[in-house]
């Protein structure tokens, strides 16, 4: 009997992505699986029940659940929908696992093998199962576009018979993925872009596009990336440096994008209250990292709020806001990883637990959480 996908609806209501896609239900059904979609999963994402079942899935009802040999979902599954699955089955999610090891637990004791797509390792063999890069594009493509709707001028620059529109100044603090995205956007949408960051490798990256890069580069920026290629907590002196250049910078921009984030630590506060006060009326700031404790001061949550005279945007979920792209990518990405999961001649899946892949990102298995980073031992052994 061939093994059973289950795409789940998500719960979350404000969740408007889905884990499975026209393009990843074709390639399962190619491999051998039987697909069901909980009916309704994709509206959110424009795709209808029967785009799914046109390429051979099967519309079923949430307490199908429990046939299913792996489900996919986009977030954490919650109580509810964990007491549906059937005890050994395999669930691919994004699942948020820190500061939520009660929740793992739960995953565990009800004898759930669990992925975390987050903790997929960075390396070129999982690129193009990094969900973490997929949506942070798109999140910093979004962020720009949510910026532009708050702005009551034009982006670019404009010479009409009336007059001239100048173009609009933004800063991107921040150029990872989601920050070189952001720059990119705000370039093409014909501002005046400049981009800040503290590891050195992002210098000729903002270049690259077009961009002016501002930091400060003393001896500690010039040693700031880890070897993961990730940003390092600065000093105090060095923040000191930072917020004075900021500070001097931001007055003159007309929207700012903050994407700052430091891998197991809070966000760094880059714009304070003083320096939002200090910009021209009617400005617009993204905080992207809002999520994680803001890089800006007096951003919330989920809300457009306005402070010293700023629109300052804190939307949650910012790919969930371009769900139909955001869905594409997501789906594509867990389709790649369970790819690796299925044996082409049995048309079965099963867990190497060998694979660097499953050991970055296995949180329970057997009854027991197994992740280090969890409390989990480091698992030995096949899996199923
Ligand atoms: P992230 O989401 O952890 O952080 C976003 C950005 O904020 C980073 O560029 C970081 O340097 C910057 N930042 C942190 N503290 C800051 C501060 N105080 N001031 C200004 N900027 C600050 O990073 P993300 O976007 O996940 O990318 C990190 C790196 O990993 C990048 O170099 C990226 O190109 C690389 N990468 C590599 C991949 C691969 O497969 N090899 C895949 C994806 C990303």
């Amino acid at each position: 009997m061939s093994q059973c996908i289950f795409v789940a609806r998500e719960s979350d209501t404000a969740e408007g992505r889905v884990a499975g896609s026209v393009e990843t239900v074709k390639k399962m059904k190619a491999l051998g699986l039987d697909v069901l979609v909980e009916a309704g999963a994709g509206l959110k994402s424009r795709i209808l029940d029967a785009d799914y079942e046109a390429v051979g899935a099967r519309i079923v009802g949430p307490q199908e659940a429990k046939s299913a040999d792996v489900v996919l979902k986009v977030r954490r599954p919650t109580s509810a929908e964990i007491a549906t699955y059937k005890s050994g089955a395999i669930v691919i999610a994004t699942m948020d696992p820190y500061g939520n090891e009660a929740a793992i637990a739960e995953m565990a004791k009800a004898g759930l093998t669990t992925f975390a797509m987050e903790l997929m390792p960075r390396i070129t063999r999982a690129q193009s199962m990094d969900i973490l890069s997929s949506q942070a594009n798109l999140a910093g493509y979004q962020a720009v576009i949510d910026a532009a709707h708050e702005f009551d001028r034009a982006m670019p620059m404009m010479m009409t018979a009336a007059g001239t529109v100048p173009a609009a100044k933004v800063f991107v603090m921040g150029a990872g993925v989601a920050g070189l995205q952001a720059i990119a956007t705000a370039r093409r949408l014909g501002a005046a872009v400049s981009a800040t960051d503290v590891r050195p490798a992002a210098k000729e990256q903002v270049a690259s596009l077009g961009a002016k890069f501002i930091a400060v580069e003393d001896d500690e920026f010039k040693a700031a990336e880890t070897a993961g290629g990730y940003a390092k907590e600065m000093s105090k002196e060095y923040q000191a440096k930072q917020a004075a250049l900021v500070a001097e910078h931001i007055t003159k921009q007309d929207m700012v994008i903050t994407t700052a984030l430091i891998p197991g630590r809070p966000a760094p506060r880059l714009v304070t209250r003083q320096m939002l006060a200090a910009m021209r009326n009617g400005s617009v700031v993204v905080d992207l990292a809002v999520e994680r404790g803001g890089n800006i001061e007096g951003s919330e949550a989920g809300k457009v709020v306005e402070v010293e005279g700023v629109k300052v945007i804190g939307y949650l979920n910012v790919p969930g806001r371009i769900a139909a792209s955001a869905s594409a990518l997501y789906a594509k990405n867990l389709i790649t990883f369970l790819e690796t999961m299925v044996d082409k001649e049995t048309r079965s899946v099963s867990v190497n637990v060998e694979d660097e892949l499953v050991k970055a990102t296995m949180l329970t298995n057997g009854g027991a959480v197994v992740h280090p980073n969890f409390g989990g031992a480091v698992a030995q052994g096949e899996a199923k």
